[in-house]
């Protein structure tokens, strides 16, 4: 009789197809591919096949889409180096985000930290460059076999322990310091409620205390009552997108800190009252987005001399004098008005405007109805706030400072 046929196990198929990469024809294949352009992928697929078995070419092709979309988190450099899986890649920390934690552990003089969810080894990659020797820990056997190859790739393997395990079966009491960043997406996307996160967040919250120095990624819109009071709770944005929020434990309990990247200027709040609402001066800031999810723009107004908020209810700082802040983007304001769509269009005609940034904070108009509206034509440009002031429906216009 014929032997049955193995029950199918999609993981080791997908395990075995990864391990293939890693020998010497799967990574001459995958680096040929490096800037393989995917809308050709059929043609690619079929001359490939010719010389390499299919489902090695399959494999090499997939790995090269992801490097591909690694790229904007990982820099070229790294990306084209390392491996991933579809879920790795989307789930990973950005490299300069991963980098300034990085620098904050080791800053605090941490020297062997647990990574406990670690996926591909974004942030144990940049721990380990900041010279600290970390335990890497994933329940998701191809996860590991990926974040141990990146080790490797990367020269880190002395530094990265990779050992594939359920988090709650770790002992990490050896470990000066611990990092979670629980899994927040699940079979249907995004995960809102915080216990259905993989570890569960009191569960995270819980490890994270157990160590002398721990940091527990989160949403960065998790309500500020929802945050522990022996936390200090950090959020960073890069190039003014807020990238994620960071529960600190063994840090500044019940701090409120906002870090902007690629600069790295970090402001920590000082419990400031909210600003009084001021009438419009010349110029208006608006604070990065870290900062008022850090509810931080009290902090950033008190730094700007005179500055007030020109609606209680809206983020938008003023001021008479010009100030350079880190943390805000500044305008000159030359007009302040009551939203009216016909004076607006009369404004862009006469002042022959062609190009608009539009902005709007507490108004329903939408900026990309507006443009349209607007006809842009001409040599000059201006900056179009749409926004309340003093509850009234109000548009400002203005020129964008350049920071010194
Ligand atoms: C958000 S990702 C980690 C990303 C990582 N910090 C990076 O920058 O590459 C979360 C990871 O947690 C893993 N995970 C979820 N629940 C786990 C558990 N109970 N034990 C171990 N790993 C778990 C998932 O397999 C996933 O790879």
């Amino acid at each position: 009789m014929p032997a049955p046929n193995p029950a199918p196990n999609p993981a080791a198929d997908a395990t075995a197809a990864f391990t293939a990469l890693l020998t010497a024809e799967g990574r001459a294949l995958l680096d040929g591919l490096r800037d393989y352009d995917p809308s050709q992928e059929l043609a690619t697929a079929t001359r490939l096949r010719r010389e390499h078995p299919a489902e090695l070419v399959s494999a090499a092709l997939g790995q090269a889409r992801l490097r591909q979309r690694a790229v904007a988190k990982f820099g070229a450099e790294d990306a084209y180096r390392m491996f991933f899986t579809p879920h790795g890649v989307e789930q990973a920390t950005r490299a300069s985000v991963a980098l300034h934690r990085a620098q904050r552990f080791q800053a605090l003089g941490v020297r062997r930290l647990a990574d406990l969810c670690c996926g591909n080894g974004g942030d144990a990659i940049a721990l380990a460059r900041a010279g600290i020797s970390v335990l890497a820990v994933d329940r998701d056997p191809l996860t590991c076999e990926v974040a141990r190859a990146n080790a490797e790739a990367l020269g880190l393997s002395d530094l990265i322990e990779v050992r594939c395990a359920d988090v709650a079966e770790v002992d990490t009491s050896t470990y000066d310091a611990v990092f979670v960043d629980p899994a927040r997406r699940g079979g249907r996307g995004r995960i809102f409620d915080p216990e259905a996160y993989s570890p569960p967040l009191s569960w995270a919250i819980e490890a994270a205390r157990t160590a002398p120095r721990a940091a527990l990624k989160i949403a960065p819109g998790v309500p500020h009552e929802a945050i522990p009071d022996d936390a200090e709770a950090e959020w960073i944005s890069d190039g003014g997108d807020v990238k994620e929020a960071v529960l600190w434990f063994g840090t500044e309990p019940g701090a409120r800190r906002a870090t902007l990247l690629p600069g790295g200027a970090s402001l920590v709040g000082q419990g400031l009252p909210d600003p009084a609402v001021r009438p419009v001066g010349r110029y208006l800031y608006e604070p990065d987005g870290a900062v008022i999810r850090a509810h931080l723009v009290a902090d950033v107004a008190a730094q700007l001399g005179d500055g007030g908020l020109i609606d209680e209810t809206i983020a938008y700082v003023t001021s008479d004098e010009l100030r350079e802040t880190a943390y805000a983007a500044a305008y000159e304001i030359t007009d302040v008005l009551p939203f009216n769509l016909k004076r607006l269009k009369a404004i862009v005609r006469e002042r022959r405007i062609g190009v608009a940034v539009i902005k709007k904070r507490g108004s329903a108009v939408e900026p990309e109805d507006l443009r349209k509206k607007l006809k842009l034509d001409g040599p000059n440009s201006c900056v179009v706030v749409l926004t309340r002031v003093a509850g009234a429906p109000t548009m400002l216009l203005g020129q964008a400072v350049a920071k010194g």
